[in-house]
């Protein structure tokens, strides 16, 4: 039996469920019934004309050279992902004749290629429309409005789920979590946002669109076609005058937290000014025995410090960023021994902010500290003591797609060059001359901005050869990924990086050992990244007078659902959900809080007993969950539990990469169970069933995505048995579903909830 991401189950198999299974589960003969298209589609072409393969040539000549010197060497494999999008744009989707450029260009089989491009979802099979339109139906989206806003489209257009409309104009597809959940339901149109939508709107969209409009979203440039979208994917800047402009600032929800804190009068410690760069590096700082703070005391303020500037018209510049004391910290580090800049950042007890909170410091401290070839070329050579060291890599994680998780991506719309920066001091600081951004493909304004800051800051002198005049080198590669939400997991973005399907790496040994092409590599978090260069130039124990001792710090706490006021907050580690939905108008009026997620879908569901649980890593941990990437997920009384954990189900089923057995197939006999439930046929024992498939999930899958496949499930039982219960006693879902939406008249609208100033707890 073959499951998980682009197979195929090719084998006729017919399989009756588990033991004690009330009734067989089969599996259907013959193809997966989400694979609609074939690979190899009659008529698709199987070559280029001269002139065609000519200029593709060239475009990927220009692809490759950002990874390897020449496509001979190992590292050029990595330009696989953005030759796949480059012959996207050509024809709308991939065709024998872009399959075996690819493979030529790398000195790859067709196979080879095959196998890599049918593992990422934005790689599409079948001729695409001049719009994709892809309405995201994950939990958070489907029950505020997302499944009626696609049933609406899908009748609409007359079409099905990824099929296009026959003039050929729009393709329509569910899409997954696209890390904008502050702003559900969410549609994307080239991948591009569409926020706030409601079925009506939704239809008002895809119209303009049919009839040729010009279209503009909500945050981003002008719609271009799907295929120019391909071409930006690749890596070829958007050249169309004011695209980069285009679509202003970050957007209501992005900068919620700091109107409210500036209407408040809150503030970070000391933001401004900041000190003077210390004669000597270490001096801003006070030995730590002395500075750790207890844990705050309530209220708990609002710190906006990444956040700070958010709400200035063009924070995206390199400017508006100097203006606020940009590319200082750089300054002061380049200054600074590298061990300093690791030891700065280990005493300011930074955690990772990409999930597991592993100590940033701690982790460049791994790097083997001799000096890498890069950074040095007498270190080139083979050492008396054993082969010569190898480069030390730097890759970002911005692959944010874990249902819920949506601050990376403001941030980057918002201030690109918090994470350039950031960028620069954390590769200096482990002695890495080549970094890379792995971004996630399905944001293409964030990638805009992200690829123009770059190009701002090599102009301006912070990236390339002697950078500042310190003598240091750093070449930054941003890179865009293709639709896959294991990518972010850090061996399987190792590997989608260097040109594979992205699927986890066995450890040992580890990243740090041997990560990016079996060198040293640190793997960070955009916004552990982005917290370096405040840390650099306030030091350790200014960060430290936030938070606690064990979660110390400032971090961004995503708000979405059904709130009054969703969007990033940012305050200090330890702040309580009670106080968020104080400061944010509490859930949207005349409803009750029902359950929340700490830390992103995959992190065990909280209640409203879990409200004045401190939100750090210990005090989470403690009360059983994890704080994950402080992704708050807020669901009220109107929201199935059952639904909603089933269709975040259904998402893991998707996107489980299919290396091991138990999540493979556990992921997919948990939809099968949950389902027949949710619509009222299952029965009691099916509980113990899923529980029981959990168990056979968590702790023995390859890694952490089959662990948080289970945890909605296990806590959800644990919380809501008797509404589990109810689905099967009732014989149907008890919930009306367009009670959990916003777009419904009254106190359920978008705007009755934008108006709301105050809700319930
Ligand atoms: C399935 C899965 C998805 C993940 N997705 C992300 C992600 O999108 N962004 C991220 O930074 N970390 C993600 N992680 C965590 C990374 O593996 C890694 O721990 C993190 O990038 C390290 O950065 P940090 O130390 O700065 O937190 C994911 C982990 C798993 C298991
Ligand atoms: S748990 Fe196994 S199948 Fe699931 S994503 Fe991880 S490696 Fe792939
Ligand atoms: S953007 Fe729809 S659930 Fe996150």
């Amino acid at each position: 039996m073959l499951q998980g991401r682009g197979d195929e189950r090719a084998t006729n198999v017919s399989v009756s469920g588990p033991p004690g299974a009330t009734g067989p589960i089969f599996l259907e003969l013959g193809p997966r019934p989400d694979e609609k298209g074939q690979l190899v589609r009659p008529g698709a072409r199987a070559d280029y004309p001269p002139d065609v393969h000519a200029r593709l040539a060239a475009d990927a000549a220009e692809i490759i050279a950002r990874y390897g010197e020449t496509s001979a060497v190992p590292e050029a494999r990595s330009a696989l992902l953005p030759l796949l999008h480059l012959v996207q744009a050509e024809d709308g989707y991939l065709t024998p004749a872009g399959i075996e450029f690819c493979a030529t260009r790398l000195g790859l089989t067709g196979a080879e290629v095959t196998a890599v491009a049918t593992f990422y979802s934005m790689y599409r099979r079948n001729p695409t429309g001049d719009f994709h339109v892809g309405v995201c139906t994950n939990t958070l989206c489907a029950v505020m409005g997302g499944d009626a806003i696609a049933a609406a489209l899908e009748e609409h257009l007359g079409v099905g789920n990824g099929d296009t409309t026959a003039d050929g104009k729009i393709t329509l597809e569910r899409i997954e979590c696209n890390a904008a959940c502050d702003f559900a339901p969410v549609v994307m149109v080239n991948w591009e946002f569409f926020d706030n939508q409601t079925p009506d709107s939704a239809r008002e969209l895809v119209d303009g669109l049919a009839a040729g409009d010009e279209v503009t979203p909500t945050r981003g440039a002008p719609l271009c076609t799907f295929r120019e979208t391909a071409r930006i994917l690749a890596g070829f800047p958007d050249t169309r005058p004011g695209a980069l402009e285009a679509g202003g600032g970050a957007g209501d929800p992005t900068v919620v937290g700091l109107r409210i804190a500036r209407e408040l009068g809150m503030e970070a410690p000391d933001v401004a000014p900041p000190p003077e760069p210390a004669a000597s590096p270490d001096e801003t700082d006070q030995p730590l025995a002395d500075a750790a703070p207890e844990p705050s005391a309530s209220p708990t303020w609002l710190s906006p410090v990444l956040s700070r500037y958010w709400d200035d018209p063009r924070s995206w510049t390199l400017e508006t960023y100097r203006r606020h004391d940009g590319y200082l910290a750089l300054d002061k580090a380049l200054r600074m021994d590298p061990d300093q800049v690791i030891g700065t950042v280990k005493d300011s007890g930074l955690r990772g902010r990409g999930g597991a909170g592993f100590p940033t410091g701690t982790k460049w401290g791994f790097i083997p500290q001799e000096r890498s070839p890069q950074s040095d070329p007498n270190a080139q050579t083979k050492d008396a003591d054993g082969p010569a060291p190898k480069p030390h890599f730097l890759v970002v994680n911005a692959d944010e797609s874990e249902p819920g998780t949506c601050k990376d991506m403001p941030l980057i719309l918002a201030t690109p060059h918090a994470l350039v920066e950031g960028v620069i001091i954390a590769a200096y600081a482990i002695r890495s001359s080549r970094a890379f951004i792995y971004l996630r493909g399905e944001v293409v304004p964030v990638l805009r901005r992200l690829q123009a800051a770059v190009v701002e800051a090599y102009e301006a002198g912070y990236l390339g050869r002697d950078i500042l005049g310190s003598g240091y080198d750093l070449e930054l590669v941003v890179h865009a990924g293709a639709g896959a939400y294991i990518c972010g997991e850090e061996t399987a973005l190792l590997d989608s990086l260097e040109g594979r399907r992205g699927q986890p790496r066995l450890r040992p040994p580890f990243p740090a050992v041997a990560g990016l092409y079996a060198s040293p590599t640190v793997v960070n978090n955009v916004e552990s990244i982005a917290s370096v260069p405040p840390i650099i130039l306030r030091g350790a124990q200014w960060f430290r007078s936030m938070g606690s001792m064990e979660s110390p710090g400032f971090t961004l706490y995503s708000l979405s659902g059904h709130v009054a006021r969703p969007g990033q907050y940012e305050a200090p580690l330890g702040i309580t959900l009670r106080e968020l939905l104080e400061y944010s108008g509490g859930v949207r009026a005349g409803h009750s809080l029902k359950f929340w997620t700490p830390g992103g879908s995959s992190t065990p569901l909280f209640t409203a007993d879990h409200l004045d649980v401190p939100l750090d890593y210990e005090h989470v941990a403690a009360a059983g969950s994890m704080l994950g990437t402080k992704a708050l997920q807020i669901f009220d009384e109107t929201t199935c539990v059952v639904r909603a954990v089933l269709r975040w189900t259904e998402f893991y089923e998707h996107e489980s990469c299919g290396k091991c057995t138990p999540c493979r197939e556990g992921t997919y006999w948990l939809v099968q169970i949950l389902e027949r439930l949710e619509a009222g046929d299952g029965t009691e024992a099916d509980l113990e069933k899923l529980l029981d498939i959990s168990d056979s999930i968590l702790g023995k899958s390859f890694c952490a995505l089959g662990d948080g496949a289970t945890s909605p499930i296990i806590s959800s039982i644990k919380h809501f048995r008797d509404e589990y219960l109810a689905h099967f006693e009732l014989g149907r879902c008890p919930f009306d579903p367009d009670r959990s939406t916003l777009h419904d008249a009254g106190d359920c609208s978008q705007v009755a909830r934008n108006n709301t100033a105050t809700g319930h707890i």
